[in-house]
């Protein structure tokens, strides 16, 4: 949904066990980049990369995404609660590119109009800068076109 391209940069905030990082740079070729709090989780998802023998497309950092400096990133990924949109909300809007391509899966982030919308499995993609509205200003303009 993001058109990720080969040698784009991806962050996964909070990459879990790492199955998205091996979809975005095994399957698109890129530079796949999962942030991960959990220590078990890095270990599983370091295990994954591996197996899927693409340890050079991808990496894990141990750590918080809310910490973490996002701004070379052309796409960013997260699959999220509500509870944290606000805030990662701010951070994104404070670091990412024009053009950076934001996707959220499950939470649409306060604010933000979604460029498109996946209503079946519930994914918000998000272009930088945002057009400020939320997911009813955009299926109002999608009803008008
Ligand atoms: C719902 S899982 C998503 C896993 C993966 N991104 C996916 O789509 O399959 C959320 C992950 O985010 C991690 N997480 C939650 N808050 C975090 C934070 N502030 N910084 C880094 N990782 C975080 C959790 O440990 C968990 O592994």
């Amino acid at each position: 949904m993001s058109g990720l391209r080969p040698g784009e940069i991806f962050y996964d905030l909070g990459c879990g066990d790492g199955r998205v990082l091996v979809a975005a740079a095994g399957t698109f070729g890129a530079c796949a980049v999962g942030i991960e709090i959990s220590p078990l989780h890095c270990i599983v998802a370091c295990l994954r990369l591996l197996a899927a023998g693409i340890g050079k497309k991808a990496s894990i950092r141990w750590g918080n995404f809310n910490t973490a400096d996002l701004s070379d990133a052309d796409v960013v990924y997260q699959f999220g609660h509500s509870r944290y949109a606000e805030k990662l909300k701010q951070q994104l809007e404070r670091q990412l590119r024009a053009g950076a391509r934001v996707v959220s899966i499950n939470v649409d982030l306060p604010g933000w109009q979604p460029e498109a919308v996946d209503r079946e499995n519930l994914v918000f993609l998000y272009r930088m800068p945002p057009i400020p509205g939320d997911v009813a200003s955009y299926l109002m303009r999608e009803g008008d076109q």
